[in-house]
């Protein structure tokens, strides 16, 4: 049965193995003894082999250990962790904060603590695959709307909420929690979400907000606060934002910022976070360390956003399909997994680490090369990066 299920897999193109990198993150690295480009890193500011960091996690080593051996609640909390903690909140301008082992841990975790079956989450379309699954955790009514499309989800909160509050007007009808959830940055497409709209209409459909700035953490915003910070939203109409240290950051684990209600609420009830190991203490170290630098080196937010434009441009002059955005995520569109592999196959060829995405990571029929960048990327590999896809473009007649 498994077996020939990954013949299945293997036949249709989408069969899934490692690459083993020989050096750390950069912007360039060592992949089976070749140098490349890297351009599939979610290192988005360059920090995830930082000085400075490197620095942080040895002495948090040194003086914690390896291992923080037991949970947050028993054994395993620092004073790094408080530490991280409050500098979280500081940063995402909330009253609390929490961390948990991943971000993926953080989505189960919030959704399936937060939401019970008599609530309704209303999902983007294009959410991320932890959010799916949190969703599918807390056993509500899940209503999936088009993506970042708000009056799709205007229709279906008419429809799911102002409906169900109208029809009955029992205790149980008006008590459920309604919540509308959605990526701040969508990880395969790298457009923002409509933050602003989404939040005036939780406001009125009296649904709470949550977004994951998974990608969005250090990136977007003024100061790198992420999706609320880019639009300049106050905390306190985004209810729950949650995101990863493991990717602009440089570290691992996941967070949620938000009021203290909330963030009590979820150190004493979500189980991902009671039952499970803290984070070790290089990592708490590590995440900390690169917050400061986030905040203190503004330029790295800027010349991200430079490169990822020249990409873009690059990519449309020479005539490929790029999906529109403005973020660092840039996904040029191929079509069938096969040819995109075969462009992956051939840009490794040529220098420049950029694997292909296909199902069930995107939709069918839309796989891509799904280009990230990286602050610390020179003048030099942008050059390298564009030379690459116009000659693997017109081989493969992806354009004209
Ligand atoms: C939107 C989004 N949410 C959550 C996650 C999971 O974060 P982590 O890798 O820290 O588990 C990811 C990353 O893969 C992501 O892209």
């Amino acid at each position: 049965m498994l077996a020939q299920e990954l013949k299945y897999i293997r036949d249709a193109g989408l069969y899934r193995s490692f690459r083993t990198m020989e050096s750390a993150s950069d912007a360039q690295v060592q992949v089976e003894s070749q140098r490349l480009i890297m351009c599939a890193s979610n290192n988005y500011l360059g920090l995830a082999n930082h000085p400075e960091l490197m620095d942080a996690a040895c002495n948090a080593i040194r003086r914690f250990g390896t291992g923080s051996s037991g949970s947050r609640l028993i054994t395993g909390n620092t004073q790094l962790h408080d530490e991280l903690e409050a500098a979280l909140s500081r940063f995402k301008k909330t009253e609390a904060a929490i961390v948990f082992n991943t971000g993926f841990m953080a989505n189960l975790a919030v959704l399936s603590t937060l939401v019970k079956d008599n609530d309704v989450i209303f999902s983007d379309e294009l959410n991320h695959a932890s959010i799916i699954d949190g969703c599918r955790l807390s056993r509500a009514h899940v209503v999936v709307y088009r993506h970042n499309d708000m009056a799709d989800l205007e229709d279906k909160l008419i429809q799911h909420v102002q409906t169900r509050r109208q029809s009955n007007p029992g205790a149980e009808a008006q008590s459920f929690r309604a919540l509308i959830v959605t990526d701040g940055v969508f990880s395969m497409d790298g457009d923002i979400a409509l933050l602003p709209k989404i939040v005036e209409l939780a406001e009125r459909f009296k649904a709470w907000v949550m977004v994951d700035d998974a990608h969005a953490t250090g990136v977007l915003g003024t100061h790198g606060g992420g999706t609320a910070d880019y639009y300049g939203l106050p905390a306190e109409r985004v209810h729950v934002q949650l995101g990863t240290l493991s990717k602009a950051l440089g570290a691992e684990g996941g967070y949620v910022a938000g009021s203290q209600v909330l963030i009590d609420y979820l150190r004493n009830r979500a189980r991902p976070f009671i039952f499970s190991t803290a984070l070790s203490p290089g990592v708490v170290a590590t995440a900390k360390a690169a917050m400061e630098l986030v905040e203190r080196e503004p330029q790295r937010r800027t010349r991200l956003q430079d490169i990822a434009r020249s990409v873009r441009e690059g990519l449309t002059l020479l005539g490929f399909r790029v999906l529109p955005g403005v973020t660092p995520i840039i996904p040029v569109i191929i079509g069938d997994p096969q040819r995109a592999v075969d462009f992956g196959r051939r840009l490794e060829a040529m220098g420049v680490f950029a694997p292909a995405v296909r199902p069930p990571s995107v939709p069918a029929g839309t796989s891509r090369i799904r280009l990230t960048l990286m602050a610390t990327h020179s003048d030099e590999d942008v050059h390298r990066i564009l030379d690459a896809f116009a000659r693997i473009g017109s081989e493969l007649e992806v354009i004209a």
